[in-house]
C-alpha cells in the first residue's frame, strides 16, 4: 500500500490556504496535519481550536491533529475533534499519557503516541494496545523548515522492527519533520506509511503545487 500524505497546515498562510484545499482536495490528499502549539511544550505558538472549527467549513479532508501542548488530556473536549481521524499527543508532555490516548478513543479518534526525537522506544511498551499510530518527530518539534535529525530514521526502522515483531503491523508509523522528497524515500524505507508534508516538499516555491504533490506521491508509493 502507498504511503498517505498529512499535508502540514501550518506551513500554508492565510491567504493561500483556500488554494491550497482546493489542490489538496484534487490531489487526494489524505490528511491535514494540524499543528497545536501552546508556547510551553514547545517554544512556539501557532494553529489553535478556532482555526479546527474554521478549516471544518473549508475542507472535507480528515485531520490528523498533533497536539504539542502541555497536559492535552485536561484539553481534548476543547478540539472539534470527529471519529476516525488521528488525534496525536506527545508522551513527554504529561504524566498521564494512557489517559489521554484513551479519552482521544473515547471520542471515536484514532490515538497516536508521538515521540520527541531523543525518547527511547521502549515509551511504546505498555500503550500499543491502544494505538492506532505513532508519531516519529524528524525534527525538534515547533518550527518548519528545520534539519532532519539523522538518527531518527534508523528509530523509525527499529520502530517497525518492533511493531512488526509484536504482531501489530496495523500501527501506522508517522513522520513529521523536514520530509523531504530525499528524506521521504528513506523514510519510506524505513516503514514510514503516513507523511508530514511541509515546506521542505509539497509547500516548495520550486514548482506549482499539484507537480511538487505528483512528485512526492511517486517518492512514497
Ligand atoms: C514541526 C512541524 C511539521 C513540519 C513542517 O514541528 O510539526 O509540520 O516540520 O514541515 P517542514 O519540516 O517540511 O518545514
Ligand atoms: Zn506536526
Amino acid at each position: 500500500m502507498s504511503g498517505k500524505i498529512s499535508a502540514s497546515m501550518m506551513c500554508a498562510g492565510p491567504a493561500e490556504t483556500e488554494r491550497y484545499l482546493k489542490c489538496f482536495e484534487r490531489n487526494g490528499v489524505e490528511y491535514l496535519h494540524i499543528d497545536i502549539m501552546d508556547g510551553c511544550f514547545v517554544p512556539n505558538y501557532t494553529l489553535g481550536t478556532d482555526y479546527v472549527k474554521a478549516l471544518r467549513k473549508l475542507s472535507p479532508i480528515p485531520l490528523d491533529i498533533h497536539l504539542m501542548i502541555e497536559r492535552p488530556e485536561e484539553k481534548l473536549d476543547w478540539f472539534d475533534i470527529r471519529p476516525g481521524e488521528y488525534v496525536s499527543v506527545h508522551y513527554e508532555s504529561t504524566r498521564h499519557v494512557h489517559r489521554a490516548i484513551a479519552k482521544i478513543a473515547e471520542k471515536g479518534a484514532r490515538p497516536m503516541l508521538a515521540l520527541n526525537p531523543a525518547t527511547p522506544l521502549s515509551a511504546i511498551d505498555y500503550l500499543t494496545d491502544d494505538l492506532a499510530a505513532i508519531l516519529i518527530m524528524t525534527v525538534n518539534p515547533g518550527f518548519s523548515g528545520q534539519k532532519m535529525i539523522p538518527q531518527t530514521l534508523g528509530k523509525i526502522s527499529d520502530l517497525r522492527r518492533r511493531l512488526d515483531e509484536m504482531g501489530r503491523g496495523d500501527i501506522e508509523i508517522e513522520a513529521d519533520g523536514n520530509v523531504s522528497f530525499a528524506n521521504a524515500q528513506k523514510m519510506r524505507a524505513a516503514g514510514t506509511g503516513i507523511f508530514v508534508a511541509g515546506t521542505s516538499s509539497i509547500f516548495t516555491k520550486e514548482t506549482d503545487t499539484d507537480t511538487a504533490i505528483r512528485n512526492f506521491r511517486d517518492v512514497i508509493a
